[in-house]
């Protein structure tokens, strides 16, 4: 065994108590990256609180608030607006267009972000919808998004954004929807109330049965990327198993296009006209 593994095992034994009530309460996966990440979080919350590292790992595991605090910490955030272009242009040429067809009669459409950080994918969504409806349509547009961060989800509701989280924004996009002129040093911009008033963030973790039991109906589409990842294999399998139940009948899951080998279900299929990513799950016969 390498010295240094060896070093860290004998030095941080009481690590795996918290990364255990992380795997059980959030499905998360460890690896070298996160171990590292709480080691950090946990010197520095044991300092703060004036405990010893094996005694604060106790308390962290046994503790629902003090384990969401270093979940708060450690658990990886990046996104960014339009993330995989290709993706979101299928979502903008092919799914949603279909999906509103189908909807003509009742003009209703459901749509989720599960683990939606702070914001840039639920807008994504909102913005293709405002282009496709315009913006004097009576449709009642509900994209539901959720996340486990609260700081995440306090900026998302702000929907204020820093140049730095605009810049690969699509110009015409970032004229359209936010508000003063873009340039690096530029205050933050506040995205338009069409677009954010058809957004509804939820505070609330994917690997919690009550979330999945008290969901708002099915969904036409549920975006749930770059979370898989992050998750161990009976997480994944459930959360894939729950995604299937909560999309309506015909509608579509989308994940990262790493991701996609990690969906794995009998009655969700990968379309050949679509980018890597997109499931649809069958109709009812
Ligand atoms: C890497 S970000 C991806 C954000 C966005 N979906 C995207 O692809 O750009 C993953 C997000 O999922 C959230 N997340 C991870 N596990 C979660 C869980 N069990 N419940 C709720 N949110 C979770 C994280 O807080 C983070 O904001």
């Amino acid at each position: 065994m390498p010295s240094s593994v060896r070093k860290r095992q004998i030095v941080n034994p009481h690590m795996q108590t918290l990364e255990t009530a992380l795997a059980q309460v959030y499905g998360w996966a460890s690896n070298t990256s996160m171990r590292a990440a709480l080691q950090v979080v946990v010197t520095d919350k044991a300092k703060r609180l004036m405990f010893d590292e094996v005694t604060y790992c106790r308390v962290a595991a046994t503790s629902p608030g003090e384990l969401h605090s270093v979940a708060e910490e450690i658990a990886l955030g990046e996104t960014s607006f339009f993330r995989e272009p290709e993706q979101f242009r299928a979502l903008w040429k092919m799914v949603l267009p279909a999906l509103i067809e189908k909807h003509a009669h009742d003009r209703k459409l459901k749509l989720w972000s599960a683990g939606c950080s702070t914001g840039e994918e639920p807008f994504s969504l909102g913005m293709i919808l405002e282009d496709l409806l315009g913006e004097e349509n009576d449709w009642k547009i509900e994209i539901f998004s959720v996340d486990l961060r609260s700081k995440a989800l306090l900026q998302a509701s702000q929907g204020r954004y820093h140049p730095l989280q605009l810049r690969n924004l699509d110009p015409a996009l970032r004229e359209r929807f936010f508000s003063g002129k873009f340039a690096p040093d530029a205050p933050p911009s506040d995205l338009d109330r069409r677009v954010r008033r058809n957004v509804k963030f939820r505070h609330a973790n994917l690997y919690d049965a009550h979330l999945w039991q008290h969901l708002p109906g099915q969904f036409d589409v549920i975006v749930c990327s770059n979370v898989l990842t992050h998750m161990h294999a009976t997480a994944i399998q459930q959360t894939v198993q729950r995604l299937h139940q909560a999309m309506a009948p015909g509608g579509y899951l989308l994940v990262g296009s790493a991701e996609k080998s990690l969906v794995a279900h009998t009655r969700l299929r990968a379309p050949q006209t679509l980018p890597p990513g997109f499931f649809q799950r069958e109709g009812d016969r």
